[in-house]
């Protein structure tokens, strides 16, 4: 072979050899192992901090990493701060009043900006802080791949456009999750975070007062659940504050207390009830609430998947100084 030959055959072995990696390895485990090895253990110890103080901030991490994921892929665009020309991410419905555990991801990000300046992305930190959360409420940790990058753009309107609503049916939930890359059964899987954390009355009252046109009450919701409910969130109640737990015999434990609940109609959310209308996705509700082990190893599978969604990563975005504002 001559050497313009070979040159060339190398060249191409080595740009296929690079597009495998960019498609296999965008993200790394231990990413941060020589730039800040600290990163992962500061992360932990203030996650578990704000756990001792307030054990739902918990739910609150694993629901941030998702609401970051779904809108603009994760890139931590979910922390960025609404300012007179913009509103973000946060302050959308799905998101303000009830996404929590902000002050948990500052709390981290400042020390991590005292010991590595502008190493550790936003992204990363809530990745780090949802795998956290999962083990401190005695779920399955996993690895984190990390590696991720900050955007500088976010936008309310794309939250509302891109998080899936507790009115949705299974079609609509499988499309939502389908338009990020996962699969049905992974939409399953990931519902069972339901099985730790509150919702605000007001996200599923019209099911308990407003059904529709002929029937107040939703008929797919366990009549005296539903009795129980009208009790904890009066019809007209003016108080935007009230919650309930969603698995209220454990909110605070990574069970599988949610898929027993939707089994007995004791879904709150139509999203929830809704996986009992096929059967594929009723098998797999059966399936996750007899085993424990299966169903946290899936969610752990899943979660990680999720965090691939739409990552900026090399010189796409930036590392935020500050959680809270684009550089
Ligand atoms: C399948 C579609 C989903 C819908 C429609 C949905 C909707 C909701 C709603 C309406 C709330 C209550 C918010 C409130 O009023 O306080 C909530 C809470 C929660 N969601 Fe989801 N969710 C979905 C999927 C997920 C996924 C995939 C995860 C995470 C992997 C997740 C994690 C949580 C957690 C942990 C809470 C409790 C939050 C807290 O206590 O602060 N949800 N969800
Ligand atoms: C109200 O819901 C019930 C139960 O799903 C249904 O049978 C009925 O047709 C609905 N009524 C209207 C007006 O949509």
């Amino acid at each position: 072979m001559s050497s313009k030959k070979l040159t060339c055959v190398c060249l191409a072995f080595f740009l296929v050899s690079c597009q495998f990696f960019r498609l296999q390895a965008q993200l790394q485990v231990g990413y941060y192992s020589t730039s800040c090895s600290m990163a992962e253990f500061i992360v932990k110890e203030e996650v578990t901090k704000g756990f001792m103080s307030d054990n739902g901030m918990a739910a609150g991490l694993v629901r941030m990493h998702f609401h970051d994921c779904f809108v603009r892929g994760c890139d931590g665009s979910v922390l960025i701060d609404s300012t007179p020309s913009n509103t973000a991410e946060k302050d959308a419905p799905p998101n303000n009043p009830s996404l929590r555990g902000f002050q948990i991801i500052d709390n981290a990000k400042a020390r991590l900006e005292s010991v590595c300046k502008g190493t550790v992305s936003c992204a990363d930190i809530i990745a780090f802080a949802a795998r956290d959360s999962t083990e401190l409420t005695h779920g399955i940790g996993w690895d984190v791949p990390a590696g991720r990058k900050d955007g500088r753009v976010s936008l309310a309107s794309e939250a509302l456009a891109n998080l899936p609503a507790p009115t949705f049916n299974l079609n609509q939930l499988t499309q939502s999750f389908a338009s990020k890359g996962l699969t049905q059964e992974e939409m399953v899987t990931l519902s069972g975070a339901h099985t730790i954390g509150r919702s605000h009355c007001t996200s599923f009252v019209t099911r308990l007062y407003n059904f529709n046109t002929t029937l107040g009450q939703d008929p797919t919701l366990d009549a005296s659940y539903a009795t129980q409910l009208r009790q904890q969130c009066p019809q007209g109640s003016t108080n935007p504050n009230l919650v309930v737990p969603m698995d209220p015999s454990s909110p605070n434990t990574m069970d599988t207390g949610y898929y027993v609940d939707v089994q007995a109609n004791h879904g709150l959310f139509t999203s929830d009830q809704a996986l009992l209308a096929d059967a594929a996705t009723a098998n797999q509700v059966t399936q996750n609430a007899m085993n424990t082990f299966l169903w946290q190893s899936k969610f752990a599978n899943a979660m990680v998947k999720m965090g691939y969604t739409g990552v900026l990563t090399g010189n796409a975005g930036e590392v935020r100084l500050n959680c809270r504002k684009i550089n």
